[in-house]
């Protein structure tokens, strides 16, 4: 019996991906490091800190001057995403989240951004979620299962009824590691190992979702 989704922000909400993408785009440029669209998608999920590591490979630097680069690129992420609106949301995003609530069903956030509760202000759905986790929740991150675990624990509810809503590779991991339902939206080859694969949430809809994970069995009488 499914009782919850459990939304990661980042590309599945609103495209804060492409801001996160630029943030280290500029930030590698700036160190003559480099870093593309295709290396980025590797870091869909990925937390701050491990993000850096990825892009800056076998490479060494002191402590200091790593929490000075994380720094630097989060700066450049908080000046992208003072602009966020409502008008930010991905298309269907909102709906499918008020459809959840108006069925009694509870929604929760579970996301691996520090900065994922100023994203939801600014986008104006803070008020559909009952409980919301964050890169402040855990410490272990994707594709560590920590981060939902902790959401659906803050729901009251245990894995199998939620259903983990995700576009990146780390998080459908989490979510089958954890033993939670997933929805992967995006390529095949990024989310293929989700239970369901859309493209992304434009003209989602409860019914057909649920329906998706608990088909009605067939009338043989
Ligand atoms: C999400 C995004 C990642 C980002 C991570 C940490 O998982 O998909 O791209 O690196 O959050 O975000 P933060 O805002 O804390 O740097
Ligand atoms: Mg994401």
């Amino acid at each position: 019996m499914i009782k919850a989704f459990i939304f990661d922000l980042d590309g599945v909400i609103t495209d804060t991906a492409e801001y996160h993408y630029r943030g280290w785009k500029r930030l590698a440029e700036e160190e003559g490091l480099a870093f593309t669209r295709e290396d980025n998608e590797h870091l869909r999920g990925v937390a701050r800190r491990e993000s850096l590591m990825l892009i800056l490979k076998d490479r060494v630097y002191p402590e200091e001057q790593i929490r000075e680069m994380m720094e630097r690129k989060n700066n450049y992420y908080l000046a992208f995403i003072k602009e966020i609106s409502p008008r930010d949301l991905l298309p269907g995003a909102k709906e499918l989240l008020a459809e959840i609530r108006a069925a009694g069903l509870k929604n929760a956030l579970g996301s691996a951004s520090k900065n994922a509760a100023e994203v939801i202000e600014r986008l104006g759905i803070r008020d559909l979620f009952d409980a919301v986790s964050d890169g402040f929740s855990v410490e272990r991150q994707k594709p560590a299962p920590d981060l939902f675990l902790h959401a659906a624990a803050q729901l009251g509810l245990r894995a199998p009824e939620c259903v983990v809503v995700e576009d990146a590779a780390a998080g459908i991991e989490a979510a089958i590691v954890g033993g939670f339902r997933s929805v992967g939206l995006g390529p095949a080859e990024r989310v293929g190992r989700a239970d369901i694969i859309l493209p992304n949430l434009a003209g989602v809809r409860l019914t057909a979702l649920l329906n998706a994970f608990e088909p009605i069995p067939p009338n043989d009488k």
